[in-house]
């Protein structure tokens, strides 16, 4: 058996439910090899009752003291945002020679090369199933599930606060704003609420999902992003009466000029796969030229199904996994092949 020793830092939503996880699993994982201990944790406010059991878990209140403690293998970022302590934890654990799982995809959406490069210069993992659509496993599909392929197209729902504000919308003819509060209270929305729906943590998904699919260096800078602040109930009916729904969508495709990504409303038929995914369900459909269309659909948010994808990745470091980032090393990614948005 395996003995490992892991580093929450955050303990918000995702990091609550990663160790309740830990615990609630430990017979299943101990049976397959597995001997997963939270071992330290980090968090801002000491003080707020979790509900969690913490004895014997050493309690860290600068998280990069935990990124740099001997007493774990592996540190869980859990904090948010691309850049202050969540990139300092994420660093500092890589260089010193720790296995780093992360749901940050701001984080990776902007640094994801550099930090790819550190990780491979000390020979331990960077994992981060949870960042791109929540408790589905995207990252494992595209990077292990398809080397016989050649990716012609992935796009998908990669926001599940935009997919349920619009599905609220349009099923029971709520406000915009009345949608965002019940998401926000739901524990869906990110922290600066903006992000999602003005398209921005879509275009990082999607950024990272393109780099997996090409294995061209991210490029969160070249995706074209329109959000759905704009939406009106209105916009919704007058689509619904034409046999349409509207969805945000991101999508990524490669044509012999480059590679295009974009994010934006767009109108989907009414009797289309993607049309049928409603509330915080977000979905995945890559085109590929062995394999054909393959969708995935599940949940995109929310603190057990983030969870699953975090402990999923634990499991895979747990057993010594390392595989490049990005599918390929970081120094063969190639230059990110941008084109600009055509419109369809
Ligand atoms: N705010 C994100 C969403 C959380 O709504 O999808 C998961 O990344």
């Amino acid at each position: 058996t395996v003995s490992y020793r892991i580093g929450v830092a955050g303990l918000g939503t995702v990091g609550a439910s990663v160790v309740r996880m830990i615990a609630r699993r430990r017979d299943t994982l101990t049976a397959s090899g597995l001997d997963i201990r939270v071992a330290a944790v980090s968090s801002r406010d000491r003080s707020r009752d979790r509900g969690l059991d913490l004895a014997g878990v050493t309690w860290f209140d600068d998280p990069v003291a935990l990124a740099r403690s001997g007493e774990v293998d592996c540190v869980v970022e859990l904090i948010g945002g691309a850049e202050g302590p969540a990139k300092a934890v994420v660093e500092a654990a890589l260089q010193a020679g720790k296995t780093v799982v992360t749901a940050n995809k701001a984080l990776l959406a902007r640094h994801g090369a550099a930090l790819a490069a550190l990780a491979e210069a000390h020979g331990v993992a960077l994992a981060y199933e949870a960042a791109v659509a929540g408790g589905i496993p995207v990252i494992k599909t595209l990077r292990e599930g398809l080397p016989g392929n050649a990716v012609a197209r992935v796009y998908g729902i990669l926001n599940g606060t935009c997919n349920y504000i619009l599905s609220r919308m349009e099923r029971e003819g709520l406000t915009f704003e009345a949608c965002l509060k019940d998401a926000q209270a739901l524990g869906y929305a990110e922290a600066d609420p903006t992000f999602d729906v003005e398209g921005f943590d879509t275009a990082h998904k999607l950024a990272i999902l393109t780099s997996l699919a090409y294995g061209t260096a991210i490029d969160a800078d070249g995706v074209s992003v329109e959000g759905i602040s704009r939406v009106q109930p209105l916009d919704l009916r007058m689509a619904d009466e034409l046999g349409y729904r509207i969805k945000l969508l991101g999508v990524a495709q490669a044509s012999e000029a480059g590679i295009e990504q974009r994010v934006h409303p767009t109108m989907v038929t009414k009797s289309s796969a993607i049309a049928q995914v409603m509330g915080v369900t977000n979905a995945v459909t890559i085109d590929a030229d062995a394999v054909g269309e393959l969708t995935l659909i599940g949940p995109g948010a929310g603190g057990e199904a983030t969870a699953s994808a975090v402990v999923a990745d634990i499991a895979d470091v747990a057993r010594g996994i390392v595989r490049p980032t990005f599918g390929v090393p970081a120094a063969a990614m190639r230059a990110s092949e941008r084109v600009a948005m055509q419109r369809h």
